[in-house]
């Protein structure tokens, strides 16, 4: 689908040249209880008040989340015209725009139209720009166009019909808008990568497989993307990561990717880290999982998932500054040479873990991580990790969890998660929860009990994150839906890659 911008504005009577461009629908919204305005007035003076008469007869009331498809248009160069009740306009909020277009888009994959002139991103919604709007619209069909047939053995369906869609835009913001375009797209493509990756069955998605499609997003990308195998691993003394993956007849891998936009010469600025948790399937290992809906456990590598997803996302739109993505991935599995509930382990920066419950894997995996980004003199470490049920709890399907003990980069990534309404709620991190982590016979335990289950695990990951600023995510109830919907969401990649947006100053 092909995305683009043109300017018009509506108030001054300049919109003959655009009511005159080809289309197979021009979609205007009607507020309720309200006279018509901008593109609907024009509209209806175009068509000699057919959009009036319509209202009048009482057939679209501008209720929120109702469409109608008027046909057989003359007058303008579309020949559908599809009104999008947008409710109350003194309350027309991001909600009710999402709703609106959300609704408007469903109107229009329902039919064979394939241009679309769409006018409700210049609509005034609070608190944002149109900018934000020609993004949030492009996601929105995006989210709704999205499918994983992957797996099918037949192909499903044709090709789809919708092909072209044309924002009209308010001259003032022409430009930004053009911009946002080019970004939503990037933006879709990368969050497409990471579903893709995370509904994949855990037979397919392996670690081997992550590593190749590591190497592959390099080729198309240009990243410089390092793999490296179980010798390697050992060799760095990465004790805690190998712990996790021995009992797994999947070998293990540890993936870098470099994306150079600030260049790689010696004044270039460090570079962002991220570290994706990449357990490719989490059984619990000897402290096993109870077995309803373990299915589920094949989204345990959708923090790394993510940072696939945001690195495409950002070498597409460009972004001039560097990130790096570590991926530890392997898969949490019990055997007769797994990890073992009381086992010690001694992590790649000399610190000892009892571990205590082989189900609390993930922690293991990124102290690692965390330990090898040091190398980078990172200007920042964020790591994204479906870590614990606890978050869950805590939060629910809405709000990721955010730590860090950083004040000023916790602010960047909740206005982050707020501008790409991709939520984050922060929990606390303070040192009186380390008590929970104490171990009789090593430096740390690898769990801290019930309560704040959450905190504790983002504890221990702060024990590996003291030479950087460091965040943590945990994405347990926002990575995936369960139920009838089931599926990968693609988050956090908008949170992550408006927080490299706004890092890059773009
Ligand atoms: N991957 C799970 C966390 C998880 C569970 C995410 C369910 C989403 C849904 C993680 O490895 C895990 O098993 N954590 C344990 C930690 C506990 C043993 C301290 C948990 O949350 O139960
Ligand atoms: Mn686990
Ligand atoms: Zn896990």
């Amino acid at each position: 689908m092909d995305f683009s911008i043109k300017a018009c504005d509506w108030s001054k009577g300049a919109a003959n040249g655009f009511l005159n461009g080809k289309a197979d629908v021009m979609v205007v919204g009607v507020f309720e209880a309200q006279t018509l305005t901008g593109a609907a007035l024009e509209l209806d003076l175009a068509t000699k008040g057919l959009i009036t008469r319509v209202v009048k007869a009482g057939d679209m009331n501008g209720k929120a989340g109702t469409t109608l498809f008027l046909h057989e248009i003359t007058g303008i160069g579309a020949s559908r015209i599809l009104l999008v009740g947008l409710g109350k306009q003194d309350v027309f909020s991001q909600k009710a725009y999402g709703e609106a277009a959300r609704a408007a888009w469903r109107a229009i994959l329902g039919t064979k139209i394939a241009q679309v002139t769409f006018t409700l991103a210049q609509l005034p919604v609070l608190e944002r720009t149109g900018d934000w709007a020609v993004r949030a619209a492009i996601l929105a069909l995006r989210e709704l166009t999205y499918k994983f047939t992957q797996m099918k053995s037949k192909p499903e369906n044709g090709a789809r019909a919708l092909k072209k869609i044309v924002f009209s835009i308010d001259p003032t913001e022409e430009k930004a808008a053009k911009l946002a375009a080019k970004q939503g797209a990037a933006l879709a493509n990368g969050m497409d990568l990471t579903r893709d990756l995370g509904n994949l069955p855990p037979n397919v998605c392996t670690p081997t497989y992550l590593g190749q499609t590591a190497k592959k997003l390099g080729r198309d990308w240009k990243l410089k993307v390092e793999v490296l195998g179980q010798k390697q691993i050992e060799a760095l003394g990465m004790g805690s990561f190998l712990a996790v993956a021995k009992g797994s007849v999947e070998p293990p891998a540890f993936i870098v990717m470099h994306y150079q936009g600030a260049g790689s010469g010696k004044n270039a600025g460090a570079p962002v880290v991220l570290v994706g948790k990449g357990i490719t399937f989490d059984s619990g290992g000897i402290s096993i999982k109870p077995g309803e809906a373990m299915d589920e456990m094949k989204y345990d590598m959708c923090g790394a998932a993510s940072v696939f997803g945001t690195l495409r996302a950002v070498a597409e739109m460009g972004l001039k500054l560097n990130v790096v993505g570590i991926v530890p991935t392997c898969e949490n599995m019990p055997a007769g040479n797994a990890l073992k509930p009381g086992d010690i382990i001694t992590a790649m920066n000399g610190t000892t873990i009892e571990v205590l419950n082989t189900d609390a894997e993930g922690r293991l995996i990124l102290c690692d991580a965390l330990t090898y980004a040091e190398r980078f003199k990172p200007a920042a470490v964020v790591d994204i990790a479906t870590l614990t049920g606890a978050c869950i709890i805590a939060l629910g399907h809405h709000n990721s969890g955010l730590f860090s003990k950083d004040d000023a980069l916790a602010g960047e990534l909740l206005d982050a998660s707020r501008e790409a309404v991709d939520p984050a709620w922060r929990l606390p991190l303070d040192d009186e929860y380390q008590d929970q982590l104490k171990s009789n016979f090593a430096d740390l335990a690898n769990i801290g009990g019930r309560p704040a289950g959450s905190v504790t695990a983002a504890c221990f990951l702060s024990r590996f994150a003291q030479n950087y600023p460091w965040a943590h995510l945990d994405i347990a109830g926002t990575a995936w839906k369960s139920g009838a919907a089931k599926g990968a969401t693609g988050r956090p990649v908008p949170l992550l890659a408006q927080f490299l947006i706004d890092r890059a100053g773009q």
